[in-house]
C-alpha cells in the first residue's frame, strides 16, 4: 500500500471535484468459480483500490462530501471466519492505514444511503460491471438493475478519469515494476519456446513468473501461432518451425498496477525472409508512434500515423498499392490493422474502462470513428503529462477478412489481392511497449525488453 496522506489526499481531490451529496464506492465480492466456495482469484475493484487503498473482498465506502466524512462499511472475522482464513487485522486498524477513521457494520450501508437520500443528497456511483454489486446498488438505491446504467454518476466519472489518468511518481514506480516482471515473461517464453512443445507448456511457464512477482496475470495469457486472431486464448498448438509466436501478456504488481506487452518471436532460431519484412514494418511503427506520443498530440493522430508507415511499407512489399492518405483515409489498411493503436493503462490493463471507453479516452475535441478500425481505437484525445499508455501497431493477416474483402473486391484501388496469397498462413505480429508521457516527451517504463530481429534472433539462437 501507498502512504496513507495519499489516499486522504485523493479523497479530498475527489470530493473538491464532485462538490456535494455522497460518494458511494464498492469494493469487489468474492466471486465463485463453480460452487459457491471454490472462488476465482480475488481481484479487488480498482476505484476501491484507487481511493480506499484495501485489498479484501465484501468493502464499501462512502464518502458524504456534505458532511465532511469517509465511512468504511465492512464486517469483522467472526471466529467460524477465522477457523477458515486465520486472522485478520481488524477493520478498524485496516480502515486507519488508508486515512479513514469511521467504522460501521455492512447492513448499516442501506440505512446511511435511505437517510441521505430522504434529507435530498445526490448519490453519486460509477458503472457497475459485476452482479453482486449490481444486485447491491438496485437494494440499496431502490432502482431496477436494468435502470442502473442510465443513474451513473458522469460527474464522479469524470472527476476519477481526471485524477487517475495522471500518474504519480511512486504509481509509476510501480507501474515500472510492473513491466520488469512482464518484461522477464517474454525473455522467459523467447528461451524457452522450443518447436514442438504446445503453447500451453509456454504459457505455464510465462504464468509462473507472474505469479513470482508478488501479484498475478495483469490479463489472460495471449500466446499463440495464430497471431491474426486478436484475443486468442487457446493453447493447444504445437508450436512448429516456419511459425510465429505471439505473446501478448502481463504481469500486475501485488498492488494492482498493469503491465501490457506484446512480443512475437519465430519458432525457428531465424525469422523467415518473408517475416523480417513484415517485423521491420511493425517495428518501425512501434518506434515512430512512441516518439510521436507527447503532451498534446492527440492519440488518434499517432493511431493514424501508424497506419500510414504500414500502409507504406506494405507498398513497398507490393501488398497495398495507391495513395497512402488517400488508403488512410478510406481505412483500407485496417484489413491488416484492425485494432486501435493502445489505451491508458494503470491500475487496469484498459484503464478505467468500467468508467466507459469514451468518457475515458475521447473528449469534445476528439470524438470515436465508426470506421472499421479506427473505431476500435480506445485512446484517441490529446495526451497530457503523467498518462501511460500502451503502443501496439501490428499486421494480421486474417484469411476469413481478406477471403470477405476480396470477394467484396474492397478497397482494390489501394490492395493487391493476387500478391496477398503469399501471406494467407502468415499470422499475426505485434509488437507493444508501455510508455509515461513525460512533461515533453515520453519514455518507455521498465528495462528494454528484446525487440529488433538482431535481439530476437540472439535469444533464440542460444539453444
Ligand atoms: N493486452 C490485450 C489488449 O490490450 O487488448
Ligand atoms: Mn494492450
Amino acid at each position: 500500500m501507498f502512504p496513507t496522506k495519499i489516499y486522504v489526499k485523493r479523497r479530498q481531490q475527489l470530493q473538491q471535484k464532485v462538490k456535494s451529496g455522497l460518494i458511494l464506492l464498492l469494493g469487489n465480492e468474492e466471486s465463485s468459480m463453480n460452487y459457491t466456495d471454490n472462488h476465482y482469484h480475488f481481484r479487488q475493484d480498482s476505484n476501491f483500490l484507487y481511493f480506499l487503498g484495501l485489498d479484501q473482498a465484501g468493502l464499501a465506502g462512502i464518502i458524504d462530501i456534505d458532511n465532511n466524512q469517509t465511512i468504511l462499511f465492512g464486517n469483522e472475522l467472526t471466529l467460524d471466519d477465522i477457523v477458515w482464513t486465520g486472522p485478520q487485522p481488524a477493520l478498524t486498524d485496516l480502515a486507519a492505514r488508508v486515512g479513514v477513521t469511521k467504522v460501521k457494520p455492512k447492513n448499516a450501508i442501506a440505512s446511511y444511503l435511505k437517510k441521505a437520500r430522504k434529507k435530498g443528497q445526490a448519490v453519486h456511483f460509477l458503472p457497475p460491471y459485476r452482479p453482486e454489486n449490481k444486485i447491491k446498488l438496485s437494494e440499496w438505491l431502490g432502482i431496477k438493475i436494468n435502470g442502473l446504467c442510465s443513474l451513473v454518476s458522469i460527474p464522479l466519472v469524470k472527476a476519477v478519469v481526471a485524477l487517475a489518468a495522471i500518474k504519480s511518481p511512486e504509481e509509476i514506480a510501480e507501474m515500472e515494476k510492473a513491466v520488469n516482471i512482464s518484461g522477464a515473461m517474454h525473455v522467459a517464453a523467447m528461451e524457452y519456446a522450443k518447436p514442438g512443445m504446445t503453447e500451453a507448456e509456454v504459457t505455464g511457464k510465462v504464468h509462473g513468473i507472474a505469479v513470482s512477482g508478488g501479484g498475478n496475470l495483469s490479463y489472460p495469457i495471449i500466446l499463440t501461432v495464430n497471431g491474426q486472431t486478436l484475443h486468442n486464448h487457446y493453447h493447444g498448438n504445437v508450436l512448429k518451425k516456419g511459425q510465429l509466436v505471439l505473446g501478448d501478456f502481463g504481469a500486475e504488481t501485488a498492488m494492482h498496477y498493469a503491465g501490457d506487452i506484446t512480443r512475437t518471436f519465430p519458432v525457428a532460431k531465424k525469422f523467415t525472409a518473408q517475416q523480417k519484412e513484415i517485423y521491420q514494418i511493425v517495428l518501425e511503427a512501434n518506434m515512430q508512434c512512441i516518439k510521436a506520443s507527447k503532451p498534446g498530440v492527440p492519440y488518434k493522430e499517432v493511431h493514424l500515423l501508424a497506419a500510414k508507415i504500414k500502409t507504406e511499407g506494405l507498398k513497398a512489399l507490393g501488398i497495398m498499392k495507391g495513395d497512402t492518405d488517400a488508403a488512410v483515409k478510406a481505412g483500407a489498411h485496417a484489413l491488416f490493422f484492425p485494432h486501435g493503436l493502445g489505451h491508458m493503462i494503470g491500475l487496469d490493463v484498459h484503464d478505467m474502462e468500467d468508467l466507459g471507453e469514451d468518457l475515458v479516452g475521447y473528449d469534445e475535441t476528439v470524438k470515436r470513428s465508426s470506421q472499421f478500425g479506427l473505431r476500435s481505437l480506445r485512446l484517441g484525445k490529446a495526451l497530457e503529462t503523467g498518462n501511460v499508455i500502451t503502443v501496439e501497431p501490428g499486421l494480421y493477416f486474417i484469411p476469413e477478412l481478406i477471403d470477405r474483402w476480396q470477394s467484396e473486391q474492397k478497397f482494390s484501388e489501394f490492395i493487391n489481392y493476387k500478391k496477398l496469397k503469399a501471406y494467407r498462413d502468415f499470422g499475426g505480429i505485434r509488437i507493444e511497449d508501455n510508455v509515461l508521457i513525460t512533461k515533453k516527451k515520453q519514455r518507455v517504463l521498465g528495462t528494454h525488453i528484446p525487440k529488433t530481429i538482431k535481439e530476437i534472433e540472439a535469444i533464440r539462437g542460444q539453444k
